[in-house]
């Protein structure tokens, strides 16, 4: 241990420093940390003492560290960026028996993030937590102006943002059709096939409607759209009603798989493999609340996992199942 600095050196003293070789001058430093001129003067008159060398030399009207002032100078900046750290560290270990936490998903994931919010409340009892879900295109909007703690949804490389991405969960695509189809049980249905029956495309900014745009256009096809709607749900009921079939997250019909009203068609190059991740801005430290959750959920993966091929079994039951 650097007994001689523990006892006669003060972190004040290394602040008064730091302050100095920042801003130029022993005024501009007094004045920032709300002292005398004379006390900043003696605190480094004594830190000198205890280095045993000068710590500034004049450069014209302000000052500049010698070489011994400017190694202080770095050790003291060590110092303060470790206390800064120790604060929020600190603040967090509070935090996490009360505080707050807000969760932005994708709305493919509102069939599962409850589960895990439920979950989680159930083990933190003192944190209140906030559940947005908005398609792809607003939870991004929402993550750039920072308005939750974290974030679920799909490929988050190709968002144009710096991000850290924590891989939750699989997010296949189906075509679903009403029970009583023609092409339920058929096998392997060509997607020209598909474009001749009435389609329920999603609203813009959706993410699961960019990708059934991009597959039709790879394949040089275009859906017969009848009709855009905002929710997974009002699609669901849209196709009971015959109103046409749809490309859904296998997820969105975890409650409605066993009710035989739905079923999955088999159609080639499907279920669309797509993946779920946990993400947020980078460079953004995330609270411990936040941390929390983040390991909460990957331990979760496995009832994910399970209730999507519950799902799957189900649906499977009507026909051939890809
Ligand atoms: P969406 O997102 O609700 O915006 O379609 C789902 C997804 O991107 O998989």
């Amino acid at each position: 241990m650097p007994s001689r600095f523990i006892r006669h050196a003060s972190l004040r003293q290394l602040q008064i420093l730091e302050a100095i070789v920042r801003l130029g001058s022993f005024t501009r430093a007094a004045e920032e940390l709300f002292l005398t001129q004379p006390t900043v003067s003696m605190q480094i008159k004594k830190l000198s003492e205890t280095v045993g060398a000068p710590l500034f030399m004049p450069a014209g009207r302000n000052v500049e560290p010698t070489e011994a002032g400017r190694e202080v100078y770095r050790a003291a900046r060590t110092l303060m960026d470790a206390l800064v750290d120790l604060e929020i560290r600190l603040a967090d270990l509070k935090g996490l028996k009360r505080g707050r936490f807000r969760l932005g998903v994708i709305t493919t994931a509102k069939y599962f993030a409850p589960e895990i919010l439920g979950a989680f409340c159930e083990a933190y009892p003192g944190i209140d937590v906030s559940l947005k879900v908005s398609n792809r295109h607003r939870v991004i909007e929402r993550m750039s102006n920072h308005e939750d703690d974290l974030y679920i949804f799909g490929e988050p490389d190709t968002i144009g943002l710096p991000v850290e991405a924590t891989y939750l969960a699989p997010n296949p695509l189906i075509i679903v059709a009403r029970a009583d189809h023609p092409l339920v049980g058929a096998s392997n249905i060509p997607l020209e096939r598909i474009v001749q029956e009435r389609f329920i495309l999603r609203e813009p900014g959706s993410g699961v409607r960019d990708t059934i745009t991009r597959l039709f256009g790879e394949h040089g096809l275009k859906p017969n759209v009848r009709m855009e709607l905002g929710s997974n749900e009002a699609i669901k009921h849209a196709i009971i009603a015959g109103l046409g079939i749809s490309i859904l997250s296998l997820h969105s019909l975890n409650l409605d798989a066993g009710a035989g009203r739905l079923s999955m068609l088999n159609v080639a190059g499907f279920p669309i493999q797509r993946d779920w991740y946990l993400v947020h801005p980078k460079g953004r430290e995330l609270s411990l609340i936040a941390r929390t959750f983040l390991a909460f959920a990957v331990e979760h993966q496995v009832n994910i996992q399970e209730t999507l091929a519950r799902t799957h079994a189900a649906l499977c039951q009507s026909g051939p199942c890809n």
